[in-house]
């Protein structure tokens, strides 16, 4: 369908939508996790390579413990409802953060899951989950360094570390909910991310304008510090004029 194959989301506006309606947050969250079931059909029907979602941040620990547990039993239901659709569309699940300090059978769903999906070869699905971008860099460094003590780091070493290296780089992110920040998400792997930004929040968030928004973003030129394709086509039309003006210079004339 595009050039998009990886799509990052922060899922932001769970506890507004909810006190708008003069609901606890956690109702927020609650509505929000049935729109993550839509958006993960959506991103298989559209064969996306990748989808990867923002559920809960380092930062976010902070949080009334009430509404901290509430994420945690959302994660745990997701995986115990979705468990025969994951594996009948053939979708590869993966956690990314620090798991080990969730409850233990939060812990034993989300192996078990990786476990049985290890070989599909569909949707790479994805939670970031106790997840910090920050972190996950001084991570993958120390980790290359315990490995590789007198090696110099380059690039890849680093990718080679990080929690789902096989992911790659973000083609486009979205965060819906109406901030215009990336909040520490995936911060190495957004370098030439494409942004967007929707005022709805998350949980009136709908399979419709996430179409809408790939196909949106699909129309944009991405250049990754390159000049457009319109001026490299003229540029190599002047290919002998160009050859003619470093003759010029190095012959200092
Ligand atoms: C931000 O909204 C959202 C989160 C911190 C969590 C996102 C979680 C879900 C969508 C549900 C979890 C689902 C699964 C399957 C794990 P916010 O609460 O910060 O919203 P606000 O900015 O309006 O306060």
């Amino acid at each position: 369908m595009s050039q998009i194959k990886h799509v990052a989301i922060i899922m932001d506006g769970n506890g507004r939508w909810a006190n708008n309606r003069f609901h606890p947050r956690i109702w927020g969250h609650v509505r929000g996790s049935a729109v993550v079931s839509d958006i993960v059909s959506t991103a298989d029907e559209l064969k996306l390579k990748t989808l990867t979602l923002y559920a809960f941040s380092t930062e976010n620990w902070s949080r009334p413990l009430e509404e901290v547990s509430t994420l945690f039993k959302l994660l745990k239901k997701f995986l115990i409802k979705e468990k025969d659709r994951i594996l009948s569309n053939n979708i590869k699940f993966r956690v990314m953060g620090d798991i080990d300090s969730l409850p233990t059978e939060t812990i034993n769903l989300i192996k078990e899951m990786e476990g049985l999906t290890s070989g599909a070869s569909g949707l790479n699905l994805i939670f970031a989950f106790n997840y910090g971008g920050r972190s996950e860099i001084i991570r993958s460094v120390n980790l290359f360094q315990k490995m590789n003590p007198n090696k110099v780091l380059t690039e890849s070493d680093l990718n080679q570390f990080l929690y789902c290296p096989e992911i790659g780089d973000v083609d486009l992110m979205i965060r819906t909910g109406g901030e215009q920040r990336i909040s520490n998400f995936l911060i190495w792997q957004m370098a030439y991310a494409e942004m967007y930004f929707t005022d709805t929040k998350w949980p009136d968030f709908t399979p419709k304008e996430f179409c809408e928004i790939i196909q949106k973003v699909s129309r944009r030129e991405r250049r990754f510090g390159n000049v457009s394709d319109q001026n490299q086509l003229g540029e190599s039309m002047s290919k002998a004029e160009s050859n003619k003006l470093t003759f010029a210079l190095e012959a200092g004339l």
